[in-house]
């Protein structure tokens, strides 16, 4: 099957989310300027994100990657947040700006702020693409938000649906049928 065939259409195009993009980096660059920035993306719905932001900085800065899973196969979070892949650095002493597809409950970005923070990061942040507010569980400050969308189950733009179709270069929502199966 077509993998726009999945989806009930595009949420968010490819030159919004380019433009945003464009925005969210600027500020980022302003931030940062003069600073020591480290860059973690989070595994693997970030990488898409991760890629695109880092083509936008106008600032130089390290990157590295984690890999947490919160969610089984499905659309609901666990709760449970596993490390699956660390930093492969010492962030001690660091600007670090976490790169993360969506935030939904929280719980996830709470989390990996937490641990980073433990290891004695100078300062931590968060950005993240997209944010649905309404799902929130947990209170975490997300410095740089892309887009604040509604409670459906998006894919695309790095993010699946039980490991598929994050290819699509847009955010698409799911169709219901794909999770009632
Ligand atoms: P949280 O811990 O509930 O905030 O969930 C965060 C993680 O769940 C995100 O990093 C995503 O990887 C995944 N997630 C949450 N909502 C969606 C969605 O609508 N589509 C795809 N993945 C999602
Ligand atoms: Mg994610």
């Amino acid at each position: 099957m077509k993998m726009y065939d999945r989806t009930s259409g595009v949420l968010i195009g490819k030159d919004k989310i380019s433009a945003r993009i464009k925005q969210l980096a600027a500020e980022i660059s302003r931030d940062y300027e003069g600073k020591d920035l480290l860059l973690v993306g989070v595994l693997k719905g970030g990488w898409m994100y991760m890629a695109d932001l880092v083509r936008e900085l106008t600032i130089d800065c390290d990157v590295d990657f984690m890999m947490v899973s919160s969610y089984g196969s499905g659309t609901e979070s666990s709760g449970e947040v596993k490390v699956l892949k660390d930093l492969s650095c010492d962030c001690r002493g660091r600007n670090v700006l976490i790169v993360e597809d969506i935030i939904d409950s929280g719980v996830t970005l709470s989390k990996l702020r937490d641990a980073i923070a433990a290891r004695q990061a100078q300062s931590v942040e968060i950005t993240a693409l997209l944010s649905k507010p309404s799902r929130r569980k947990t209170q975490v400050e997300v410095k740089y938000v892309g887009f604040e969308i509604p409670d459906k189950f998006v894919v695309g733009y790095g993010m699946d649906f039980a490991e598929k179709l994050r290819g699509l270069p847009e955010v698409c929502v799911l169709k219901e049928e794909e999770y009632k199966k």
